[in-house]
């Protein structure tokens, strides 16, 4: 990992303030900020471990854990939830053994619960990677997860 990590950083060489643009092309590239990643780029930005583990962990964007293939994020904000947004997570929690915050032991999927996508005119809304389903019910939502198995 530290050679395809080098090169990642070597973008940022005259730019060593820009954690989080940095931070963000890590995890583009690894999926996730591992212990190691974070170790290269606290000595790249000349910062302590503990500080880009702070900043990592204070924002939700960032991952500290190995994460799955697919990313499942299902919303709870105020229009899903009316419209059956909770049925919705319990079927996938239900199909993937797993509850928010968790990945399966496959690493397939991570599942999210989200506060609200921006399109609540198609609730409910779920997620899966960067493509939203709207009108989403539960057999409709078996047969996405399925096509990503
Ligand atoms: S509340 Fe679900 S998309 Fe807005």
């Amino acid at each position: 990992m530290p050679n395809e990590l080098a090169e990642t950083l070597a973008e940022y060489e005259g730019q060593k303030g820009a954690l989080i643009p940095i931070l963000q092309k890590v995890q583009e590239k690894l999926g996730y900020l591992p212990q190691e990643a974070i170790s290269e780029v606290a000595k790249f930005c000349r910062m302590s471990e503990s500080e880009i583990f702070g900043v990592a962990s204070f924002y939700a964007q960032f991952y500290l854990t190995r994460r799955g293939k697919h990313s499942v994020k299902v919303c709870l904000g105020t229009a899903c939830p009316v419209r059956g947004g909770e049925r919705i997570l319990d079927h996938v929690e239900k199909e993937l053994g797993i509850e928010p915050g968790q990945t399966t032991e496959n690493y397939q999927f991570s599942l999210e619960r989200v506060a609200c996508f921006g399109a609540c005119a198609l609730a409910p809304v779920m997620v899966v990677n960067k493509n939203v389903h709207g009108r989403m019910t539960t057999a409709k939502a078996k047969d996405i997860l399925a096509k990503h198995r």
